[in-house]
């Protein structure tokens, strides 16, 4: 696709009812995301999920899709700082879910555990940029890589994840001229989410795109519904057809 100049899309899916209708909307890749720990599990970071839950959520997407992508996060501290750990929890993603690649975040530092996985036979997508499995590292979710030197080694970061074998590489919450250069500049599909229009492709967390998280606005995200709304909307006429004897009536009676 990167090569026909056709932009990927891209959505976080977690759920077996929510991938099925993803993937019959033509979505080319689900990402079965650690944000699952923010969006299903209510945690104010994506650092409580585990790999067990990830690989449950894993498991119901792949039994909703017939033909996107399905890429899995590999959760923190199952991959950082030990490659045969690394390799021991893609392993287990792939075995036991029917996934098609895991991803992770990093760029030098997990090098080593990505050439392991990629050694395996199981394909690597990377994760550069705002890298919300390292915030109490940064301590906030500004925009990165506004300082030349985080600039530049964000971009050898992209070579290096290139050059190890990873498919394709995530680039998050990054001014729009670094990402469309960093795109322009290595040969495996860059998928932007707050990284402008000149990536290969984009990705949005789907209850942020559907407008289930109403509470969580950043520039980068477009509403493409407000199913907070309409769900909202629909669950009181429920409750006041339930109170006022109108639900259920005789057609929907045996
Ligand atoms: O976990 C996630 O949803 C992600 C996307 C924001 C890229 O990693």
């Amino acid at each position: 696709m990167k090569a026909s100049g056709t932009p990927i899309a891209m959505l976080t899916a977690y759920d077996y009812t929510m991938a099925r209708i993803l993937d019959g909307a033509d979505v080319d890749v689900l990402l079965v995301g650690d944000s699952a720990s923010n969006v299903m599990a209510g945690h104010e970071t994506t650092l409580p999920i585990t790999l067990e839950q990830m690989i449950y959520h894993a498991q119901c997407v792949v039994r909703g899709v017939t033909r996107a992508l399905i890429v899995v996060d590999l959760p923190f501290g199952t991959y950082q700082g030990n490659s045969k750990e690394a390799l021991l929890s893609a392993v287990r993603v792939m075995k036991e879910t029917g996934a098609h690649a895991v991803k992770l975040e990093g760029g030098a530092a997990v090098i080593p555990a990505i050439e392991r996985i990629l050694e395996a036979g199981i394909p690597v997508m990377g994760h550069l940029g705002l890298t919300p499995q390292s915030i109490y590292r940064f301590g906030t979710y500004v925009v990165r890589a506004r300082s030349e030197e985080e600039a530049t080694e964000l971009r050898r970061d992209a070579e290096l994840l290139e050059a190890a074998g990873c498919f394709a590489v995530v680039l998050e919450k990054i001014p729009a001229s670094l990402a469309s250069s960093v795109s322009a500049a290595i040969k495996i599909p860059v998928i932007g989410i707050g990284a402008g229009s000149g990536c290969d492709g984009q990705v949005l967390v789907t209850h942020d795109a559907l407008g289930f998280t109403t509470e969580f606005n950043p520039r980068f995200v477009r509403h493409y519904a407000e199913l907070s709304e309409t769900i909202a909307r629909a669950v009181k006429k429920y409750v006041s057809d339930v109170r006022e004897g109108r639900f259920p009536g005789p057609e929907e009676s045996y």
